[in-house]
Parts: C-alpha cells; sequence; structure tokens
C-alpha cells in the first residue's frame, strides 16, 4: 500500500463525472487500498478517487470514532437506492479543501447498493455520518464539491483561498 497526494482544489480531475469500474481486479483493489491508507494518513473520513487523480468511480471512509477500531468500507460503484425523508445540516470539510468548513444539508438515511473489494454487491442501510459521508463522497464521483451548495460569493472566496494555498505549497 502506499499513500497517494491527494488533489486541492481548484483542479480539473475535481470536476469530472467518473466512469464506473468494469471489473473489480488487482489494479481497482491496489487503488481502493492506497486510498484507505492516504485517508487514514491524511487524517479523513472519506475519500473518493478522483481526489488521488483516478477518475473511477470508487471511494472509500470509515465514519467509526470509537475506540473499538477501525471501520473501512471500500465502495465500488456506489448507488444510492433508497432516501429517508429526513434531511440534516452539518458542517463538512473536504481533503481537497483544506481548512474550510461549512454547513450542507443531507439526507440522514440512505440506502447505498455497491460492490465490495471483492466484487460482491452490498446493499448497506447507512445512518447519521455514515450517510452524509457516503453523500458527500459520491458526489466527488459526479464532480460535486460540498462548496458547490455555498453561495457564489463564498464559494468564489475558498477557490481564491485555495489557489493561494496551492502556489505557497508549490513555492515549498
Ligand atoms: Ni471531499
Amino acid at each position: 500500500m502506499a499513500i497517494r497526494p491527494i488533489l486541492i482544489h481548484p483542479d480539473p480531475r475535481l470536476k469530472k463525472v467518473c466512469p464506473p469500474v468494469e471489473a473489480v481486479d488487482d489494479e481497482v483493489r491496489r487503488v481502493a487500498d492506497d486510498m484507505l491508507e492516504t485517508m487514514y494518513a491524511a487524517p479523513g473520513i472519506g475519500l473518493a478517487a478522483p481526489q488521488v487523480g483516478v477518475l473511477r468511480r470508487i471511494f472509500v471512509m470509515d465514519c467509526n470514532r470509537s475506540d473499538a477500531g477501525k471501520e473501512p468500507v471500500i465502495c465500488i460503484n456506489p448507488e444510492i437506492v433508497a432516501t429517508g425523508a429526513e434531511r440534516v445540516k452539518t458542517e463538512e470539510g473536504c481533503l481537497s479543501i483544506p481548512e474550510v468548513y461549512d454547513e450542507v444539508e443531507r439526507f440522514e438515511t440512505l440506502t447505498l447498493r455497491f460492490l465490495d473489494r471483492d466484487g460482491a454487491v452490498v446493499e448497506r442501510p447507512l445512518t447519521g455520518q455514515w450517510s452524509i459521508c457516503a453523500q458527500h463522497e459520491l458526489d466527488h464521483l459526479d464532480g460535486r464539491l460540498f462548496i458547490d451548495y455555498l453561495g457564489a460569493v463564498r464559494r468564489t472566496m475558498i477557490t481564491i483561498r485555495m489557489k493561494k494555498l496551492k502556489r505557497e505549497k508549490a513555492r515549498g
């Protein structure tokens, strides 16, 4: 496994609609395993493939905050098959938009269908932070960032801040 560099907004690769994974093979597993390692190292609770420059429908997450241990989840070709009626507004952040947090409204519960690391179809009900995280990561696969839900002025300010951050990083 290896830690991969995380793309910082703005980047054209973060704006793409990613095509599905055609077969869950060793290459896909390698990407997913690297994504988990990258997410834990960041640290973060979710990471989508385009954030490491891989334009495929894969994301990983682990919203387990207890001391009971890690609960890594790999979602390949994920889709929401059902949602609850309730919506919740919570503060979100993104590893591609460091140190920026803002409120976004999401479904509180949903059922996610995806292929797991072995290519098996899984249908999993998600609630609370797991549900919110899945919606945030699924958005990434469609080229959508959480700041796209914010007002245009706020979004522009954040983008300017990120461009400055990238210039500073490039200078080293
Ligand atoms: Ni994100």
